[in-house]
């Protein structure tokens, strides 16, 4: 799927002081499949536009498109309906939950057709190469088990567009480099087109495009 971004600001407002503005102005156009990689320092504001770029937070004004439709011109109950039918998110942490195993992690977001998709879980499983630890719960698994368990959550739903806000901050080189590759392979696979956030210029220098964010904008 295309994602258009026009004239996207996001402010937050903060009471006897000056609104802060963190987007100001995003004009972007990333093609359908495409891999795109942001970078930039702390603050630049990447992790506000992927979160909207992904529905997930409400710019201020302009508008994103996704396959031309503008998402933000609708309700929260039409972004839920875009995000659960085509995106994907994966988060510098985990955000598995502690009480299920990893596959009722991975079958969350399907919950209600859970029995549906238990043998697509176990195909994604197999894919991230987690099979072993499916019914183990989330603190029993290392760092890089749980972000191969996220990154599955996020594919559960076949996305079509998979975002990542950086998916490998917090592993070790050698286990950073195995979940890039994973998630790298699993985007090309599905033709999804994919949206990271990353420090690591390695990573950034896989992607088809990168583009640099300093305060608020792209430069
Ligand atoms: N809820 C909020 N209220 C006020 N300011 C906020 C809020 N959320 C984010 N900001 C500010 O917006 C700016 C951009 O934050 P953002 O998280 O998008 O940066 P980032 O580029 O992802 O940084 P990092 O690389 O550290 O993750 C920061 O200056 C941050 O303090
Ligand atoms: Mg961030």
């Amino acid at each position: 799927m295309e994602i258009i971004a026009k004239n996207l600001i996001k402010n937050y407002k903060k009471k006897n002081s000056p609104d802060i503005e963190v987007l100001k102005s995003i004009n972007l156009n990333i093609p359908s499949g495409q891999k795109t990689a942001f970078t930039g320092p702390s603050g630049a504001g990447k992790s506000t536009l992927i979160h909207s770029l992904g529905l997930m937070d409400r710019p201020t004004s302009g508008k994103v498109l996704i396959d031309g439709i503008d998402c933000y011109a609708s309700n929260d109950d039409y972004l839920c309906k875009m995000r659960k039918e085509n995106i994907g998110f994966v988060f510098q942490f985990h955000y598995l939950l502690s009480d299920f195993t990893v596959l009722e992690n991975i079958l969350l977001p399907v919950w209600k057709e859970k029995k549906l998709k238990i043998s697509y879980a176990d195909e994604i499983l197999e894919k991230v190469g987690l099979s072993h630890r499916k019914n183990h719960f989330p603190s029993e698994l290392s760092g890089g088990e749980q972000q191969r368990a996220a990154l599955a959550r996020a594919l559960i739903n076949k996305p079509k567009i998979i975002f990542a806000d950086e998916p490998t901050g917090n592993l070790d080189r050698h286990t950073a480099v195995e979940i890039e590759n994973l998630l790298l392979d699993v985007s090309s696979e599905a033709r999804a087109t994919l949206v990271l956030v990353t420090h690591n210029m390695e990573l950034a220098e896989k992607a088809d495009r990168q583009i640099r964010m300093t305060d608020g904008k792209i430069i």
